[in-house]
């Protein structure tokens, strides 16, 4: 994913991997089959819903979700304006506005207050992101949602295997969603997975995720039969994971608490090596919630401007450590400040926690020394730079 010596992320691929990619390249049944039907329901029993439905990507699988919610243009969704740029991009996509709400400084998720306040009778879902895989008050927007009676959509594509008092991010909303790209805690190359428990809703995504086709159990079962494959019921996408994806992601689920447990191996180092840095603030991760850590991200302490930021990120990479700002505020993406008018200060948290946010190297097979290499890079620019306050 990158030339960095340290790379950023990197996906793991074991031999398990590479076996069942090829099992299903020499069965010579590429898309809609069974290994797609393995990983659904190996995804809906990690995060404990009746229904999967895999897609080729997270965006699209919001973009469907959305679509089959009914979500239209003059419709108001409540979400994050901190954070990857999809999840506000698939409100766009049906026609309907974002309606941005500021996010709380320690979990970096949405403010239930302003949640709440957000509310109006144009409002028909509330978007709730699991940043950087912290599932922290998820149970607070699920409460606010059924009290408005609006769906909650769990934009979960950052939380596979994460979860809050025991129960798994996935399940909280009306519907979730997760992503399989590279830097993921289990990638696909590109995917998505829709999961929920209402059985209607996961029925009208694969219709659509499958050009409108009407569904059986499996969307294989109507293939074979007569005429089925050409009637088109709705409008729909090319929205399929193919059986070489689906492929990938169960060798990885069979492994994945092997990969969680390295996952929380990577952030323990990272945080006993970091977490005395008076420069540094490091990930707040309450006692309630049980990580499987999407990135690990550590912010500049208050007082550090966004260039300042932007020069130790740069310098770190030039010592070839990765290093990213995650994330820039949708709101003031050039198109968002364009269409809606946003400038700087209208959600001030969210700003100032991403001026100053360095995402470090993360990935799965990490060492303790490339670990103590990094923390030294940061460490030695940080002085380089002449930035070091603490
Ligand atoms: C919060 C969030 N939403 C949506 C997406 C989109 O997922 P994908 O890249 O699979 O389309 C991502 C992926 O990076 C994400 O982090």
């Amino acid at each position: 994913m990158s030339d960095q010596e340290i790379p950023l992320s990197r996906p793991d691929i074991t031999e398990l991997e590479e076996q069942l990619v090829l099992s299903v390249l020499r069965s010579e049944r590429l898309s809609i089959g069974p290994m797609i039907e393995q990983f659904e329901s190996l995804v809906a029993e990690t995060c404990g819903t009746q229904f999967a439905v895999g897609v080729s990507s997270g965006t699209t699988g919001l973009h469907l979700v959305l679509q089959a919610l009914g979500v239209r243009p003059g419709d108001e969704v409540i979400t994050t304006p901190f954070s990857f740029i999809a999840s506000a991009n698939c409100i766009l996509y049906v026609g309907a506005t974002p309606v941005f709400v500021d996010i709380d400084p320690r979990s970096l998720n949405m403010d239930p207050a302003l949640v709440e306040r957000a509310i109006t009778p144009r409002t028909r879902a509330i978007l709730a992101v699991e940043t950087f895989g912290n599932p922290s008050m998820m149970d607070q927007y699920a409460s606010i949602a059924a009290r408005h009676e609006i769906p909650l959509i769990e934009d979960c594509c950052e939380a596979l295997g994460c979860s809050l008092r025991g129960r798994p991010a996935g399940s909280f909303g009306r519907v979730g969603v997760f992503g399989f790209y590279p830097n993921k805690q289990i990638t696909t190359g590109e995917g998505g997975m829709i999961v929920t428990d209402d059985e209607r809703l996961a029925d009208l995504c694969r219709s659509l995720r499958n050009q409108g086709r009407p569904t059986g159990r499996a969307d294989g079962a109507v293939h074979g039969s007569a005429g089925s494959w050409l009637r088109h019921q709705r409008l729909g996408y090319n929205a399929r994971m193919s059986e070489i994806q689906a492929a990938l992601g169960v060798a990885q689920m069979k492994r994945f608490g092997e990969i969680v447990r390295q996952r929380n191996r990577v952030a323990d180092l990272y945080m006993r090596r970091l977490a005395g840095n008076p420069d540094l603030i490091m990930p707040t991760i309450d006692p309630d919630v049980a990580m499987s850590w999407f990135v690990f991200v550590v912010r500049l302490a208050a007082g550090f401007t966004m260039e300042e930021r932007d020069r130790l990120i740069r310098s770190m990479r030039n010592h070839d450590v990765g290093a990213a700002d995650y994330f820039p505020c949708i709101h003031l993406q050039p198109f968002y400040r364009e269409r809606f008018g946003f400038q700087p200060g209208a959600f001030p948290i969210a700003e100032s926690v991403s001026q100053r946010t360095i995402a470090l190297p993360f990935h799965n097979r990490l060492t303790e020394r490339e670990i103590d290499l990094v923390a030294q890079t940061l460490e030695l620019m940080l002085t380089r730079e002449g930035l070091q306050r603490g």
